[in-house]
């Protein structure tokens, strides 16, 4: 294990009925003004926007709405987030929504205290001291925002999609009522189980040795992501499973899972590249990028891969032929992805081998010379993975 320093100051108010609480928390946190934050509408045909109205008029807190937040979060709409903020006076962000609101919502919280534009956070220009309190309501277990340190935000100037991670970007709290998770279609359900399960994975294969803590409860999150999935498909409003998935997707990104351990983040790195050029939903975009990563680098240390598969598939694991085993185990994730709908082809998500060049130089130009820690990707590499992934 590597030393660590673990911090996640999020309060988690989970489960049925807890969105009413949300005004008197407000409060607590010190809000008196609150901007909330809202996509394209599917929070007002589920009735959670009428939840969160209801217990903010009746905590007596004054808000102001805005509304337009896209997958694949804008800039541009965080900007004038901003300017709403100034002149109303607004002293607590509230997101109602998936990854993409609550990322939207932390660009605004950041931008308000700072004189300058707010993507120079995101491109490194600038490091945010402070900024609004933020909460979440969150209607889509998927991002882990609603517990981590990032914002993630797109800027068409450039098709650029770009991290934002600092400590000053962790929400106060978050309220997550899986029962907000009934109306998810299930695309996008899929969606977000590829998104955690990615994050975990993202994690699981590292150099780091000696990690079996952390090791299993990332084969336990997997296991229960996948146990939970099929029911939620089949059953939108089985209580049990979506609450399963809701939480595991919380904890595949709160960074429990992370301690002691060096995660990779080239599937990731690449994939934000995707939803930059074509709009790509993160968690497709991560089904099809995944397995491809794993064909590339699963020879870097194989017997990682045979416990993966051993452990997480339970593919027998035949001492004599490690490489089959490891192979069976990248193919079982891909079948997995497919079972629940996901494309695992880029060809399936509209991006062809004319972009392949453009792709492998933005992935590097937000990371370095190289992307990745479990094997350090050079230019020609990413195209090698997107050529196995097409
Ligand atoms: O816009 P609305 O109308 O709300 O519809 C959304 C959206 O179309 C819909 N939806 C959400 N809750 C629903 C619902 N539809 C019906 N019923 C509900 N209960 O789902 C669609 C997708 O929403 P979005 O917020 O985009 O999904 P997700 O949570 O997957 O967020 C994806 C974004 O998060 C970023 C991704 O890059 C992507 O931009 N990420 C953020 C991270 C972080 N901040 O820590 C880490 C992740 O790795 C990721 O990069
Ligand atoms: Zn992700």
């Amino acid at each position: 294990m590597v030393n660590f320093e673990f911090l996640n100051p999020t309060k988690i108010i989970f489960g049925k009925g807890t969105i009413a609480q949300l005004g008197d928390e407000i409060k607590a946190h010190g809000g008196t003004k609150v901007l909330v934050h809202l996509g394209g509408g599917s929070v007002k045909k589920n009735g959670v926007y009428d939840q969160v109205i209801n217990s903010l008029n009746a905590a007596g807190v004054s808000f102001v709405e805005q509304w337009g937040v896209r997958p694949n979060p804008r800039v541009k709409l965080i900007r004038e987030g901003i300017e709403i903020c100034r002149k109303e006076n607004v002293d607590f962000i509230l997101a109602v929504g998936g990854g993409s609101v609550i990322d939207s919502a932390k660009g605004v919280a950041v931008g308000v205290p700072y004189d300058g534009d707010v993507w120079d956070f995101y491109i490194g220009k600038a490091e945010p001291k402070t900024k609004l309190p933020v909460a979440t309501v969150l209607t889509i277990p998927a991002a882990g925002s609603e517990s981590s340190w990032s914002s993630v935000v797109t800027n068409d100037e450039g098709a650029f999609k770009r991290p934002l991670d600092d400590a000053v970007l962790f929400p106060a709290f978050s309220i997550l009522d899986p029962e907000a998770t009934y109306t998810l279609p299930p695309y996008q359900t899929a969606c977000g189980v590829a998104d955690m399960m990615a994050h975990v994975m993202e994690r699981y294969f590292t150099n780091i040795q000696h990690v079996e803590l952390t090791d299993r409860l990332c084969e336990a999150t997997l296991k229960t992501i996948m146990n939970n999935v099929k029911t939620a498909l089949s059953e939108p409003e089985n209580y049990d499973a979506r609450a399963e998935i809701m939480w595991s997707g919380t904890v595949a990104h709160n960074n429990i899972l992370h301690m002691g351990r060096i995660g990779d983040w080239a599937s990731h790195n690449i994939e934000h590249e995707l939803s930059a050029v074509n709009d790509v939903a993160h968690g497709e975009g991560l089904a099809v990028i995944f397995p491809a990563w794993m064909k590339y680098v699963y020879k870097h240390d194989i017997q990682r891969f045979v416990q993966f598969a051993s452990r997480v598939f339970n593919i027998e694991n035949n001492f004599h032929e490690p490489e089959r085993t490891a192979l069976k185990g990248i193919d079982a994730l891909e079948t997995f992805f497919r079972s629940i709908g996901l494309s695992t082809k880029l060809s399936e998500i509209g991006i062809g081998e004319d972009k392949f060049d453009m792709i492998a130089v933005k992935v590097l130009k937000s990371d370095g010379k190289t992307a990745g820690n479990f094997v350090k990707l050079t230019a020609g590499d990413i195209k090698k993975i997107l050529e196995i992934a097409k």
